[in-house]
């Protein structure tokens, strides 16, 4: 039974038509955005979702939009009081509380799109880790060597205890910092780098030339206007060739929308080369 369905007959049917279907769960957290015109109706939603996720211990309303440099939204509690929870996703299990760091269980087909073009023996670069959970879903199944690099404190206390709790220690280091900072620091090529935040992920394409080699894969994220998408292949090869990197899209598709007629894509490249200074 969706949200809808169980609010037949408690809503009319054009409150109903304003009801958003979707909702997010994490762990025993439901996310539910209520249109100003259904303000008065929360009681009959909230116990319309309680009804259909028995296990919730907190309902959030999202009261305001993914912001900020730790690109976390802004929540009201409708019900409970406990915003921490822990998530299942792909074997995995992941702490975290969704009002004080960035996670979305929406990306979890992508981390796993990810992970099954992840060779063994490969070193791989996460900058914006979060709470971890593109580094863990791959270390979880594959033996590579993953560094994650995130700034926001309490994300990366999560990514510790996370690595921690899927028992992945030996397969990745997380360093809390500024990926401008860590990233010319680490003095290392990797063979495949994660650019997983789509806001800002094009302020920091001047950073690849330290990191990558011939050969290397980007997975970069970013967003688009629907009436730019077919040229985004063609833009994330100019983007970086503004840094004396040579390189190919090989695959391309949208992970979501942001806003109205803007989504979020990846473009996985192969650097092909790159020009010494
Ligand atoms: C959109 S979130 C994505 C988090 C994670 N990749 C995920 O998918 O759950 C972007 C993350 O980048 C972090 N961040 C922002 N600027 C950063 C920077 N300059 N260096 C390192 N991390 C940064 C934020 O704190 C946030 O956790």
């Amino acid at each position: 039974m969706n949200l809808k369905e169980a609010l037949k007959g408690k809503l009319t049917e054009k409150e109903l038509q304003l009801l958003r279907r979707s909702f997010e769960i994490i762990g025993d957290i439901a996310i539910i955005e209520i249109p100003p015109e259904l303000e008065d109706k929360k009681d009959l939603i909230i116990e319309a979702l309680l009804t259909i996720h028995k296990n919730l211990k907190t309902v959030l309303q999202k009261t305001g939009e993914v912001s900020g440099t730790y690109r976390v939204a802004k929540y009201r509690i409708l019900h409970g009081y406990e915003t921490e929870t822990t998530c299942k996703e792909s074997g995995c299990v992941f702490k975290l509380d969704p009002t004080k760091v960035y996670f979305s269980s929406r990306l979890a087909t992508e981390r796993e799109r990810i992970r099954d073009l992840v060779n063994d023996g490969e070193g791989i670069l996460c900058m914006f880790a979060g709470v971890g959970p593109y580094p863990i879903v791959i270390a979880k199944k594959k033996n590579v060597r993953i560094t994650g690099i995130e700034l926001n404190p309490k994300a990366y206390e999560y990514f510790l205890e996370n690595i921690r709790r899927n028992k992945v220690e030996d397969r990745i280091e997380a360093l809390l910092g500024d990926v401008k900072e860590v990233i010319p620091s680490l003095g290392e090529k990797f063979d495949r780098i994660l650019m997983p935040s789509p806001f800002i992920a094009e302020d920091y394409v001047y950073l690849l030339p330290h990191v990558v080699d011939r050969g290397t894969i980007v997975h970069y994220y970013t967003l688009a206007g629907e009436e730019d998408e077919k040229e985004l292949p063609n833009k994330v090869e100019r983007a970086l060739s503004q840094y004396r990197m040579k390189s190919k899209v090989l695959f391309f598709r949208r992970v979501g929308s942001y806003a109205p007629r803007v989504n979020r894509y990846v473009t996985d490249i192969e650097i092909k080369d790159i020009e010494l200074q």
